[in-house]
């Protein structure tokens, strides 16, 4: 039975590039759509270079129909990736995929977590807070800014020798190396 994930994201997409790679070749398990909240974001050009159907999402329908709830569901998606997605999910979307919403934090949530805290917003408030290690938070989503159940974290070291930039790409290497993995062992379960 093969299981069909839709992938949100706000921006570049090189996460989205990485789960689509990885799961090129799989028998069960298919990107199925991709979304995103820009019609210009670089997310939507990977989606259809790979021909994958993609979904420029509207606010209004977003947060005030039924919409993109019953195109999920007629997607028979399984699982709902936020992958950079900047906006909050609509409690409607949550309850209509409950534990079948997750999304992937750059740092280690609860810290560094909420409205505001994205991209390189997080690794300087780290890197500001001295931290001696940050990473990502694989986690559920419900209609809290990240303050879904954690499903993993994956930890790096942070020295003072760290700038944003170096930061972001320890962060970047643990997102292609984890969350791929953590989407198939979750569709393995379900
Ligand atoms: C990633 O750093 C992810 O942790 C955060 O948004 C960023 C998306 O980057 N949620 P990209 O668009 O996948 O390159």
């Amino acid at each position: 039975m093969i299981k069909n994930i839709a992938i949100f994201a706000s921006g570049d997409g090189s996460n989205t590039q990485n789960i689509i790679d990885y799961f090129k070749a799989s028998k069960n398990i298919k990107v199925a759509l991709v979304g995103s909240n820009k019609s210009t974001a670089n997310v939507l050009n990977r989606a259809k270079n790979a021909e994958i159907p993609t979904l420029v999402i509207n606010k209004a329908s977003f947060y005030d129909t039924q919409e993109v709830i019953d195109l999920l569901r007629s997607a028979n998606i399984d699982l709902i990736v936020l992958a950079g997605f900047l906006w909050m999910i609509p409690e409607s979307l949550v309850n209509a995929f409950p534990d079948k919403i997750i999304n992937i934090h750059p740092s280690l949530l609860p810290k560094y977590g909420g409205k505001g805290m994205y991209g390189m917003h997080v690794h300087k408030a780290v890197i500001d807070a001295k931290e001696k290690e940050s990473g990502i938070t694989i986690h559920y989503v419900n209609e809290h800014y990240d303050q879904g159940a954690i499903i993993s974290q994956h930890i790096c070291h942070v020295t003072e020798n760290d700038s944003c930039d170096t930061l972001a790409e320890k962060i970047h290497q643990l997102e292609y190396e984890n969350f791929p993995k953590a989407i198939e062992k979750l569709l393995s379960e379900k």
